[in-house]
């Protein structure tokens, strides 16, 4: 169950967190890993481990922002069985705390980011006959959060994006999905408490996790693990559908 062997990944921010996890485990799992990443270095990294482990592995460096690059990358790669849009930032503030550059700046990464993969994996997939896409969205794509104004815009999107490329590459066999994580401890959390609460860093580490009904933050491991399920052929009947992944937080946090 859950084999990838034979399965063309590409996995974007796969150099960090949940995007290493997903990176590692679908390697394990047989795929041709491609990293498509802005921090060169972290991806590289990630693709040593993966070949140190036997598995196979290729990273690009770029920003998913700049559509002639990521072009340039797909039509490089050639076939794609299965994208992860996975790279996102974030942004602390509410509507009076978001400049235009804030909310340009996570748009361009978040969606844009995300149609710019969309729009250079798609039409490969269709002349494969199929493939899987997997969207990170977020709790904050489906409930309010404090100070998230421009966050929850973009995962706002990747929901929607999800919904609307599932209805219409259904014919070409392609299937479309979301994940939305609660808090998940990566290097993502524990650089925005750091930027945003320094000196308060144990007290809001502590205060994230209790956020989550189960009392503690997600595992990049336990992301990945529905990452394969939802991008294995044992998913085969599932599209256009979310899955929050989140120790409670949506449904049971009363
Ligand atoms: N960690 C959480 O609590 C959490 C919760 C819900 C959703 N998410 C989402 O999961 C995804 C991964 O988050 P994470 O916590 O692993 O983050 P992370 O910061 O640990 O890793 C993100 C990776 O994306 C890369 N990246 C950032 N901008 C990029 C760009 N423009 N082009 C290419 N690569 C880029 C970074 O270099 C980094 O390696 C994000 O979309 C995030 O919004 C995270």
């Amino acid at each position: 169950m859950f084999s990838l062997i034979n399965k063309s990944a590409v996995i974007t921010g796969g150099g960090s967190g949940i995007g290493r996890a997903i990176a590692l485990l679908f390697a394990k799992q047989g795929a041709q890993v491609h990293i498509i990443e802005l921090n060169a270095d972290a991806a590289t990294g990630v693709v040593e481990e993966i070949a140190a482990a036997g598995g196979q592995a290729k990273a690009y460096a770029a920003n998913v922002a700049d559509q002639q690059a990521v072009v340039a990358i797909f039509k490089e790669i050639g076939g794609v069985d299965i994208l992860v849009n996975n790279a996102g930032i974030a942004h602390v503030g509410n509507l009076e705390n978001t400049a235009e550059a804030d909310l340009d700046r996570v748009y361009n990464v978040n969606v844009k980011g995300a149609y710019n993969c969309l729009y250079a994996a798609v039409p490969l997939m269709k002349q494969n006959g199929g493939g899987v896409i997997l969207n990170m969205a977020s709790i904050a794509a489906h409930v309010g959060l404090t100070d998230r104004f421009a966050y929850s815009m973009s995962k706002g999107a990747i929901f929607a994006i999800t919904l609307s490329v599932a209805r219409d590459y259904m014919p070409d066999n392609i299937r479309c999905n979301s994940i939305s994580p609660a808090r998940v401890h990566t290097p993502f959390v524990d650089g925005f408490i750091a930027k945003n609460y320094p000196g308060k860093e144990d007290e809001i580490f502590e205060k994230l996790s209790k956020s989550q009904p189960i009392g503690r933050m997600g595992k990049p491991e336990e992301i990945a693990s529905l990452a394969l399920y939802l991008c294995s052929d044992e998913s085969g009947f599932i599209t256009g559908t979310d899955y929050p992944i989140d120790g409670g937080f949506i449904t049971l946090n009363n």
